[in-house]
């Protein structure tokens, strides 16, 4: 399995009920690698670079609202399958289904403020992680543990 890189936004409703920490620190424990980190006010045209796909949905001018509506927590993630691996640790999109344990399942009751984004596939990966993260802003470096991984 090859290591892969995944962008993972943690939301205006995240930050705002002080889940930062606990959502980072899930990642952590799994052995998954932050190597890059930013908190930022999400402007329009980022948003709708980053939710392009989704443009002529009925839910979409509710989505660019509310992804520009406070502060959000990006973080570039990385380690093998990390792709699929955050995607289970992050549960189904909509939070009133999701899965109790996971993050969706755990802090979201709703479908629009599910607390966090996480790309769901290497090529959404590759589109996603340049609109949050210049190259110069992504590290490169071992952690100690990488050989139990
Ligand atoms: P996210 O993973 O950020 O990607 C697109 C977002 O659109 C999704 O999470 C939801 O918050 C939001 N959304 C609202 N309604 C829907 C829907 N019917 N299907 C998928 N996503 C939806």
């Amino acid at each position: 399995m090859p290591k892969e890189k995944t962008l993972v936004l943690i939301k205006p409703d995240g930050v705002l009920k002080r889940h930062i920490g606990e959502i980072m620190n899930r990642f952590e424990r799994k052995g998954l690698k932050i190597i890059g980190l930013k908190m930022l006010n999400v402007k329009i045209d980022i948003a709708e670079r980053h939710y392009s796909e989704h443009k002529g949905k009925p839910f979409y001018n509710d989505l660019i609202e509310y992804i520009t509506s406070g502060p959000v927590v990006a973080m570039a993630l990385e380690g093998i399958d990390s792709i699929a691996i955050v995607r289970k640790l992050v549960g189904s999109t909509d939070g009133s289904k999701a899965e109790p344990g996971t993050i969706r399942g755990d802090f979201s009751m709703s479908i629009n403020l599910n607390t966090i984004h996480a790309s769901d596939s290497q090529k959404s990966a590759e589109y996603e992680i340049p609109i949050f993260f210049s190259n110069g802003e992504l590290l490169d470096f071992k952690m100690p543990d990488e050989k139990y991984m």
